[in-house]
């Protein structure tokens, strides 16, 4: 419907009527006005499936929802790093959301994993702003394909369960230009999903919900964001505020309480009435952009995207360690032994949560084949170690020539609304792997968990396998991965830590009371630990495969750009092993020196190739000005330093494979102004005010660079170093107390006044 005709009709609307189109209808419908055929539409969780409330609504998955299909949670989706697979998932759950008559699919949720700890990790895609925007962005595309919006959140710097509701982020502005935004910026600004969901957390102490400078000026004015703003559920805090800031959609229904409020603010002039009706006419777009579009032909056939669940699934799995031990044979002894290799732990608990149609588990995968024994090892209810079950599992271990244990997190551990204290497994199952690996030397470990965990038995087995949360078809995935059916292409999209207390945000996380300070500003996950150079369990971007590959031939198409331009990178990647196999292929940037503090490496782009043996490929990037940028606090906006760029091919951030170095040039010139109290270093670095200065201070005996002759043994210390030091960082008001007295502050300004008019 054009945006004239929406207009129309709003214009048919009463002040009531447009109040009450800006609230739920109930937990998951807009308002229908029936009076002029204005449909309800219905929106659903998401993000990895549909759940779609037929009856009672919640937003914890308390009530039950329609059966539906688990597709891998966000953790693995990022683990990915192929964003047509997860364009295919998008693609797929647009699809059920029109067999099922839902508008809106509530995700993609892109918060950055700033802890380990947040327990919606594993919704979440990556401790890193570019992966994470990419990945929203693939699903964005993939979704709306079928004409189903999204609702990409949770916006803004909601990286915490702790006090969700209530806590204030508290992020300095390039921090939250650098990583918290850009995790959005990318998917919104490209992708242009239908809605944005803010979050319930305060940003530097204003609700996300009332954020203007947020919700309008940064989403709208800046990005191009022009669908609506819905809340999330039960974000809205002050009504007529955050609908002038921005907020279009509260949801869920406030039951008319919060309508009222509208209309009384319209009524005694406290809101314009243009507010409401530009909410209403963004509401109505997408309302009509979706019934208009009704796909009569949509079949939610579940059996098959289970099949398409699994397919997503075979590449999430992030293969860690591999001691020669997999791919294990067909038909040697094997015994699983491990709860979650009957029951995989494959989703999270909360508003994502699926009520799957069916599972598979790594058992019901291996039901043919009677080589594979199964033991169940440990309980997960609670945390303790049973020893019947231990003893069975060693057993069995014993007897077998390889034991391949499913441990993980257990749902206690890890779920929407609260964060987890520790970065442990259960105790039982450490104990277990133990016991095990003792009695077994071929011992493999596979990980259902949705956020990094301490391994202390590392080295101990001979193969650990990352499946993260993979859905409801993780067990087949999981076993084609470890026979070797599949080959293992997931990289880490987060780094595991050797232990909590490493990582940056480890003293200020989850904050004090209601605020939580970002002190460790843009030093997110591996832009912390590759700059510190610490050790790590397994770094951002590893993850192994059953062949090898070889990078070479890396080119630019030019050694030197303004900011303006871009540079075009490419790499030869060839498969030198004899599997078919996939690699990604990773692009760092590192600006060589810099006046402002930056992470030693930042990703910049990634490819995902796929190469049969022998086959070599050209991977191709295309870098410009974000590539080399960081946020000017000065200016408000991107900036690039003139200087050297170092371009790192890598298989992951510790994996570093090709350099290139390349001169970038900046046009833009940062404004200046001198003062008394810049120092004659910075003024000895503006080329415009270098010669001035120098020739000022030509014979001036402080700043004289020659030793004076008649140096006693005292003044030896004072060296030609020392001296230039001293000067370096002189203010220039210095020449009052150390010019002689030749000097007047009308004099010293005069001269400031002459550097200003030289810049
Ligand atoms: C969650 C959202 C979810 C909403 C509706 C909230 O508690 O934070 O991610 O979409 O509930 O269920």
């Amino acid at each position: 419907m054009t945006l004239d005709k929406i207009r129309e009709i709003i214009s048919q609307m009463t002040l009531e009527e447009k109040a009450s189109m800006c609230s739920g209808a109930d937990f998951w419908h807009t308002e229908a006005i029936k009076r002029l055929g204005i449909p309800g539409t219905m929106v659903s969780d998401g993000p990895h499936g549909l759940r779609k409330q037929a009856q009672e609504g919640d937003h914890l998955g308390i009530n039950d929802s329609i059966k539906a299909v688990c597709f891998p949670a966000g953790c693995g989706a990022a683990a990915s790093f192929n964003r047509e697979l997860i364009t295919l998932m998008g693609e797929t759950l647009g699809n059920e959301c029109q067999a099922e008559g839902v508008s809106v699919i509530l995700g993609p949720a892109v918060n950055i994993k700033r802890s380990p700890l947040c327990g919606r990790n594993f919704e979440y895609y990556s401790e890193d702003p570019l992966l994470a925007t990419e990945i929203a962005g693939a699903m964005i595309k993939g979704v709306q394909s079928k004409n189903v919006g999204t609702s990409i959140k949770h916006f803004l710097a909601n990286n915490q369960e702790t006090r969700r509701m209530s806590s204030s982020s508290e992020v300095d502005e390039r921090t939250l230009r650098e990583i918290y935004l850009a995790a959005f910026e990318g998917a919104i600004a490209k992708q242009k999903p239908w809605t944005v969901m803010c979050s319930y957390n305060k940003i530097n102490g204003v609700y996300a919900a009332q954020n203007k400078e947020y919700l309008t000026k940064v989403l709208r004015d800046e990005w191009g964001f022009d669908g609506y703003v819905v809340s999330d559920w039960g974000a809205v805090n002050a009504r007529v505020e955050d609908l002038e800031a921005g907020m279009d959609l509260e949801m869920p229904s406030s039951n008319g309480v919060n309508d009222k409020l509208i209309v009384e603010a319209v009524r005694n002039g406290a809101l314009e009435e243009s507010v409401v009706d530009q909410a209403c006419e963004r509401i109505l777009n997408i309302v009509y952009r979706f019934t208009e579009n009704r796909d009569s032909n949509a079949v939610f056939d579940r059996d098959k995207d289970h099949e398409i669940a699994r397919k997503i699934a075979e590449e999430t799995i992030v293969l860690l360690k591999n001691d020669g031990i997999l791919p294990l044979k067909e038909n040697e002894d094997i015994v699983f032994i491990g709860k979650y290799a009957k029951e995989p732990r494959f989703q999270g608990g909360g508003s994502s949560h699926i009520n799957c149609h069916k599972v598979t588990s790594a058992c019901d995968a291996v039901a043919g084949m009677r080589n594979v024994t199964y033991a169940q090892g440990f309980n997960d209810d609670q945390d303790e170690v049973d020893e019947a079950l231990m003893a069975e599992a060693v057993q069995a271990a014993k007897k077998a020539k390889v034991a391949v244990i499913f441990a993980g997190l257990p749902d206690a551990f890890e779920s929407e609304g609260f964060d987890r204290s520790h970065m442990r497994m259960p105790n039982c199952q450490n104990e277990l792997i133990r016991k095990v690996a003792e009695a077994q030397p071929n011992t493999v470990v596979v990980l259902h968990n949705g956020s990094p965990v301490e391994m202390p038995w590392i080295n101990e087995v001979k193969g650990i396998v990352e499946a993260y949360l993979g859905g409801q078809a993780v067990g087949g995935a999981c076993v084609d991965l470890l026979f070797g059916r599949i080959n293992p292409s997931a990289k880490l999209p987060e780094t595991f830590p050797l232990k909590l207390e490493d990582n940056p945000s480890y003293l200020f996380y989850p904050g004090e009371k209601d605020r939580v300070e970002y002190r460790e500003g843009v030093f997110v996950g591996y832009r912390y630990y590759d700059t510190k150079k610490m050790d790590v369990l397994f770094p951002f971007g590893h993850g192994l495969s059953y062949t090898t590959f070889t990078y070479s031939n890396l080119q630019v198409d030019r050694e030197s750009i303004k900011d303006n331009e871009t540079v075009k990178v490419t790499v030869d990647v060839t498969n030198t092993g004899s599997r078919t196999g996939k690699e990604v292929v990773q692009l760092y940037v590192s600006d060589r020196e810099s006046t402002v503090i930056r992470p030693v490496k930042e990703l910049r782009d990634f490819a995902k190739v796929e190469l049969q043996p022998g086959e070599t490929k050209t991977v191709e990037f295309s870098l410009g000005k974000r590539a080399f940028a960081y946020w000017n606090t000065q200016i408000h906006d991107w900036h690039v330093e003139t200087g050297e760029f170092e371009l790192l091919i890598g298989k992951s951030s510790r994996d570093i494979v090709f350099t290139k170095t390349i001169q970038v040039e900046s046009t833009v010139k940062l404004p200046v102004h001198y003062t008394l109290d810049t120092t004659i270093g910075d003024l000895m670095e503006d080329p415009n005010t270098k010669p001035f200065i120098s020739e000022l201070m030509k014979g001036s005996a402080l700043f004289s660079d020659e030793p004076k002759e008649e140096s006693t043994a005292a003044s030896e210390a004072i060296t030609k170093d020392m001296m230039m030091a001293m000067m370096k960082y002189m203010p220039i008001r210095g020449a009052l107390s150390f010019g002689g007295g030749d000097m007047t502050v009308e004099d010293l300004k005069k001269i400031v006044d002459q550097l200003n008019n030289r810049v």
